[in-house]
């Protein structure tokens, strides 16, 4: 494929912009050269794009400095009008860059007025599951539903002009919306990723050229058996005085190669990933002896937390996955390095379509933090279905866990170590493979810059940039079209937080069974009387006790847990009536009826666009809402018959639905 989408980028956006006589004032370098060649630089200037140190050369400038705040942070920026003029005004060529962008999306101020901005955290990255070469049963981007992989094909990395093309436009992608780190391989190393650290380095030397004129810092996943498979050491211990000179070593050549390099993100002793737990250490002394060797380059270690017993025996009902990250972790708070960043799943188990969010966020207060999101659509429909992700991630950063009182959010307890979202790009003509699915790209990126956006906001932003000029009937019907979709998504899917029910290994459509007898801690404990896991501190495995008050006693009892949450917390009769009024089986089957219903009437709405959204950006759409309504009408009624036959209980508005 030779052509791609320009997603919201598209020639028409940039218009107005490239139309301006511009001049930059910068100190140089590749950023700077991003920005020139971005625009036309032309005599009598009216849009300036100005660094502070070198605004006296501008009098729009030099009032520009005059009424922005004295220090704009090192990404933030100003933008004024004064006279005819538009200045973008920062301390650093990132800002100049973010304010270049935010142009795009806005109109300047009026003459005399400002616009403020700067990053809530400094750390917004995306994380690539890619793998060198296609697996034999992942496909090459493990989790991916776009293709194959942006950066490497066949094993090698992509760098013919074409493909450098590409992934110099997708850096331009990716800033625009404020990402300005990315994992270029899969948490899970395989043994030939495992040699981009060392000796396939000049590999991502040629990822890091094309993205640093973007502003955006190359991070690595490295195994954590690296001085065993590549040093040729006996051990891994990470207190063994070899292996700390080895990654000592190593990572100095990194940095000789890419002196802006960002970090390690590492998966240890998680899924049958090697880990400091074979040496008989913990996370803490695992995660230091990196940090140790970042550290003098001003590099990070992004450790996860997603750490469970995945051979559990599903007949022990008293192990939780739910509590595996909380246990293994809190008890290391305090103990990690000042640049190690433990990176936290929103939820306690694993994206799915609801559920709470992780209280390990709230009990590391001396651990900095990362949440990590996840924007490719592993078991939120595989970017076949439509299924907007910002709400649910708004949600979870707006979450106050300490209760109303405490005006602290999830975001502000993840602000020192930033956001990670795993990436649904790869290289499909629309990026994402569903056109619709860029929108989770561009909505992480700007929740990242600002948790605090509304939503909608962010979608109409995105709507506009990518149909520019388009007729009101094409930017209301694609806004619609996201806007509820993940509710839609949520109601024809498993019911009330219980999660899972997708077929086992792809995750991919029902299976209500597909995980209850394996060793994977995902269960739903569907009975002939209820369903639901008893997480209580009472009877259950004591889950609900790992939240501060007062979410530790809502969640605690079925009389206070919010209905959509229910059966994550509680095993619960069918009977059991639920705050909107309805019984949980009644719920079930009302439910999975309407998110059908919606999703059909979602497609039928896109239909009728076909005429004025001409080409394949409608056509690509309109065929994965196809296999949409037919996976979603195969969950109402795998999920419905299923219920019915446990619980013997008739659905009592059938008869109405089977006329
Ligand atoms: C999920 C996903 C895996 C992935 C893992 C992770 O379990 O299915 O493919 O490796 O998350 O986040 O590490």
């Amino acid at each position: 494929m030779n052509t791609y989408d320009p997603a919201w980028l598209p020639d028409e956006a940039w218009h107005a912009l490239r139309g301006r006589r511009a001049l930059v004032l910068a100190d140089g370098g590749p950023i700077a050269d991003t920005l020139g060649g971005e625009l036309h630089e032309g005599s009598d200037p009216d849009l300036v794009l100005a660094l502070r140190h070198h605004a006296d050369t501008s009098d729009a400038a030099r009032a520009a400095v005059r009424r922005a705040p004295a220090d704009l942070g090192p990404e933030g920026y100003a933008v004024t009008t004064h006279g005819h003029t538009t200045v973008v005004l920062a301390e650093s060529e990132h800002g100049l860059l973010y304010g270049l962008f935010d142009l795009l999306r806005a109109d300047p101020p009026a003459d005399g007025g400002i616009r403020l901005e700067r990053p809530h955290t400094a750390l917004r990255k995306l994380d690539h599951w890619d793998n060198l070469s296609v697996h034999p049963r992942m496909g090459q981007v493990e989790r991916g539903y776009a293709g194959g992989s942006l950066f490497w094909d066949d094993g090698r990395a992509r760098n013919t002009p074409e493909e450098l093309r590409r992934l110099h436009d997708y850096g331009r992608l990716l800033a625009s919306c404020g990402i300005n780190a990315i994992t270029v391989n899969n948490v899970n190393v395989h043994e030939d990723a495992a040699h981009l650290l060392t000796d396939r380095l000049d590999d991502v030397v040629t990822i890091a050229d094309a993205l640093r004129p973007w502003g955006i810092r190359v991070h690595l996943s490295v195994s954590y058996a690296a001085p065993v498979l590549l040093g040729g050491l006996p051990t891994a211990d990470p207190l063994a005085p070899d292996v700390r000179a080895w990654w000592q070593r190593t990572t100095e050549a990194v940095y000789e190669a890419i002196d802006d390099f960002g970090g390690y993100t590492v998966k240890a002793d998680s899924e049958g990933q090697p880990g400091p737990h074979s040496y008989g250490r913990d996370h803490a002394q695992g995660a230091n002896l990196l940090a140790a060797a970042l550290a003098p380059h001003g590099g990070v270690v992004h450790w996860r937390a997603f750490v469970y017993d995945h051979r559990q025996d599903w007949r022990d009902r008293s192990t939780d996955r739910a509590r595996a990250a909380y246990d293994e972790f809190t008890p290391l708070d305090e103990q990690f390095d000042a640049n190690v960043i433990l990176q936290v799943k929103h939820g306690p188990i694993d994206f799915q379509p609801r559920e709470p969010v992780s209280p390990l966020l709230a009990a590391m207060p001396r651990t900095r933090l990362a949440i990590e999101v996840q924007a490719t659509q592993e078991y939120t429909g595989q970017q076949q279905h439509v299924c907007y992700l910002a709400p649910m991630w708004s949600e979870v950063l707006g979450f106050r866990p300490y209760g109303e009182d405490d005006a602290r959010t999830i975001a502000d307890l993840g602000a020192s170590g930033g956001f990670a979202a795993v990436a649904n790009t790869g290289n499909s003509p629309f990026w994402c493979g569903h056109p619709l699915a860029q929108a989770n790209l561009y909505a992480y990126g700007r929740l990242a810059w600002n948790p605090a956006l509304d939503p909608d906001t962010v979608l109409a932003e995105w709507t506009h940039l990518t149909h520019p000029g388009a007729p009101d009937l094409v930017r209301t019907t694609v806004r619609s079209a996201l806007e509820g979709s993940w509710r839609t998504y949520e109601k024809y899917t498993a019911p009330l937080g219980v999660g899972f029910m997708v077929r086992p290994h792809h995750h991919y459509g029902p299976d209500v069974d597909g995980y209850e007898y394996t060793p994977w801690g995902t269960y739903h404990h569907a009975d002939r009387d209820g369903v639901g896991v008893d997480r209580t501190t009472v009877t259950g495995t004591g889950y609900s006790g790992q939240y501060p008050e007062p979410w530790s006693d809502l969640y605690d009892s079925p009389g206070t847990c919010p209905d959509e949450l229910l059966l994550f917390f509680h095993h619960v009769p069918y009977t059991h009536r639920l705050h909107s009024g309805r019984t949980v089986i009644q719920h079930i089957y009302d439910t999975h009826a309407e998110g059908c219903a919606e999703a059909e009437e979602a497609r039928r709405r896109w239909q009728r666009i076909a005429h004025l959204l001409p080409g394949e950006r409608h056509r690509e759409t309109a065929s994965r809402y196809e296999e949409q309504v037919r996976c979603a009408r195969e969950w109402r009624d795998q999920i419905n018959a299923y219920f019915h036959r446990k619980s013997g209980i008739p659905d009592e508005r059938g008869a109405e639905r089977r006329e």
